[in-house]
């Protein structure tokens, strides 16, 4: 994979921010950019990055497989991450996943036909107190989600993209 005179730019200024001898610092942002970039971070984009930080292709397969916030395949537009670890699955976090599934007629970790919505588990958000709990997009935290909040978040989001 070749990657942009613009990536290339970008990945530049993440270096730049850490002594010359620790460029592989910036392998969390450049995954990031790429991310942004593309949607997700295919096997080839995390070779070119190896490549121009330097390091092993592996060690940049160990961050993007341990946040679950890199996509390591396409992903709907929008990415529901349910928590489903133990303090929250002893408080319907479970049950708000199944919800989810049924609702959007998809498996945990599959995407809808549309396009819209892709559905996976994560590990604890560190909001345990307000579980069910879940990311949307990797950024948006919603709290104390019960079905009827589900449902509202889902059908709002299609509402906004003319598809209620
Ligand atoms: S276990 Fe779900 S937020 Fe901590």
């Amino acid at each position: 994979m070749k990657l942009s005179e613009a990536t290339l730019a970008r990945f530049a200024r993440e270096v730049a921010k850490f002594p010359p001898e620790q460029a592989q610092s910036a392998v969390m942002a450049c995954l990031s950019i790429v991310q942004q970039e593309q949607g997700y971070v295919a096997l080839e984009a995390e070779k070119a990055i190896a490549d121009y930080l330097g390091m092993p292709v592996m060690a940049v397969h160990e961050v993007t497989t341990f946040y679950n916030m890199y996509n390591q395949q396409p992903v709907g537009k929008f990415k529901l991450n349910v928590c489903t670890n133990l303090p929250c699955l002893l408080r319907d976090g479970g049950k708000a996943l199944a919800h989810l599934e049924h609702k959007l007629g998809v498996q945990m970790g599959g995407t809808t036909a549309d396009g819209l919505f892709t559905l996976q588990q994560s590990e604890c958000l560190g909001a345990c107190a307000d579980s069910p709990v879940m990311l949307v997009n990797d950024r948006h935290m919603c709290s104390f989600m019960s079905n009827e909040k589900l449902d509202q978040l889902v059908d709002g989001l299609k509402a906004a993209e003319g598809k209620a």
